[in-house]
């Protein structure tokens, strides 16, 4: 077993919170619906967003300049079509709507903007904290010059808890594809 393998072992999960399976619901039901052999395109990607290639493009980057470190499935995800006007979130994960409290339906289509002030208080420059405005400065340039990034910047949950977000945001290209899209990942860091 190698390090992170061991680590992996001996990490303490909070218990498990979902019900056991229930007495009319029986495993043999739960595991036939799974082996269902018709397997078709999109059916592990209801978004429409191969979230496994656009990971592997940003593991595959040919210059990389962050170090993400190991990601796994519960790291918050956020990838934005730079090609678009605003550049949008196109794709956000259930790990983005738990950290931020906004649902991935009032997220996907608007900028990450929306996290630089609580909902009530429109983002004007002036409400801005100094240390918000000079990160939003550094993303700006990154994505302007298709850069990678990773900084500390001040966000605001749905509930207006203020939080740091240590950001990294990776531009990244996907195979047969023209468009400019950028990955965030999002971890609370206070
Ligand atoms: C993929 C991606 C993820 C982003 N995530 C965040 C974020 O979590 N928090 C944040 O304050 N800004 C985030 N931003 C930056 C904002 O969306 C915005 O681009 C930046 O604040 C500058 O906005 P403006 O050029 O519209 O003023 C992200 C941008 C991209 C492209």
């Amino acid at each position: 077993m190698n390090p992170w393998e061991s680590q992996a072992m001996a990490h303490n999960f909070p218990s498990d919170p979902s019900p056991a399976v229930g007495k009319n619901q029986s495993t043999h039901s739960r595991l036939q619906s799974r082996q269902d052999p018709i397997i078709y395109p999109g059916l592990y990607a209801p978004s429409g967003v191969d979230i496994m290639t656009v990971l592997f493009s940003v593991f595959a980057r040919p210059d990389p300049k962050i170090e993400l470190g190991p990601v796994d499935c519960s790291a918050a995800l956020t990838v934005s079509n730079l090609d678009l006007p605003g550049s949008p979130i196109i794709y956000a994960n259930e790990a983005f709507a738990k950290l931020t409290g906004y649902t991935i339906k009032e997220v996907v289509g608007k900028n990450s903007q929306f996290l630089h002030s609580p909902q009530s208080k429109a983002s004007s420059q002036s409400s801005l904290l100094d240390q918000q405005v000079a990160a939003i400065q550094q993303l700006d340039h990154a994505a302007a010059a298709r850069d990678e990034i990773q900084l500390y910047i001040t966000n605001y949950k749905k509930n207006g808890q203020k939080f740091t977000n240590l950001l990294s945001m990776i531009p990244i290209r996907l195979p047969d594809d023209e468009t400019q899209y950028s990955v965030g990942f999002h971890v609370a860091a206070d």
